[in-house]
């Protein structure tokens, strides 16, 4: 494979500042580069405020860029209109959020299938997919409780089943533990590694240092900036999650 075909996503000097009403301008990223490659396990780091979650909110495709360039899996994202940037979005990206962001009248199958309607999967087809995913991620005995009748684990492991169920070329987290007690949100570093492991690209966001150590790099974020890159040598290792 070319050094290229291996990047997933790069950003070049990418600038976000968010416009708000009497011409006041909230400068939010200000030149951030770098690259994420197949199968990598990335965490950003950065105080409340540095970027985060506009960062990875560009990356995902659910803000456009103010200023540089973004690639995803090949495509410059950087001159799409909306349309083309959540169909892009739907084919590539994968999300888990610190809420977990699951629709409440819904059982757990209904929700991790709901991304293949968006990519207009059959319902049959949609279905057995999902009931699948949920087996990966333990949950296969739970598809017809709704998300009130799961724990808060069960919920971001529901959430990350959604985000995996139509195989795209990046998962992103924002703050995947932010609402999980530290056990749990160990578990889910356990269900991350294990992805990883099975060649899944992983970039997560969190201000909590234990949970970016499971993770292969850090990149430091302040005020919109990339303040310093590391490398974990020896990543944490969670609990061994067992996937099929
Ligand atoms: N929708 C928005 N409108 C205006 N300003 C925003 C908006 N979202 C974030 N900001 C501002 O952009 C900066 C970065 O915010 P954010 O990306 O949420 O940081 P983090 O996730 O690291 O806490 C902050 O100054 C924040 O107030
Ligand atoms: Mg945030």
């Amino acid at each position: 494979m070319s050094g290229a075909a291996q990047v997933v996503l790069e950003a070049r000097e990418l600038g976000k500042a968010y416009a708000l009403p009497g011409g006041i301008v909230v400068p939010a990223l200000n030149g951030v580069s770098f690259a994420v490659r197949r199968g990598e396990f990335v965490s950003i780091m950065g105080q409340s405020g540095s970027g985060k979650s506009t960062l990875l909110h560009v990356l995902g495709c659910l803000h456009q860029r103010s200023s540089g360039h973004y690639f995803l899996d090949g495509v410059d994202v950087s001159d799409l209109d909306d349309e083309a940037l959540s169909r892009l979005r739907n084919e590539k990206i994968g999300f888990v959020f610190q809420k977990f962001n699951l629709l409440s009248q819904e059982d757990t199958l209904e929700n991790v299938a709901l991304p293949l309607v968006y990519a207009r999967v059959p319902r049959a087809e949609r279905l057995q997919l999902a009931r699948a995913v949920l087996e990966r991620v333990g949950l296969g005995d739970r598809t017809h409780h709704k998300p009130t009748e799961l724990s808060g684990g069960q919920s971001q492991r529901v959430a990350i089943a959604r985000a995996l169920v139509t195989e795209p070329a990046i998962i992103l987290a924002d703050e995947p533990t932010g609402n999980l007690d530290s056990r749990t949100g160990d578990e889910i570093m356990g269900v991350f590694q294990a992805l990883h492991r099975q060649g899944r690209t992983i970039v997560q966001v969190t201000h909590d240092r234990e949970k970016a150590e499971y993770s292969q790099r850090i990149i430091h974020l302040k005020d919109g900036l990339i303040e310093r890159e590391e490398t974990i040598e020896t990543p944490r290792q969670a609990g061994v999650v067992a996937l099929t």
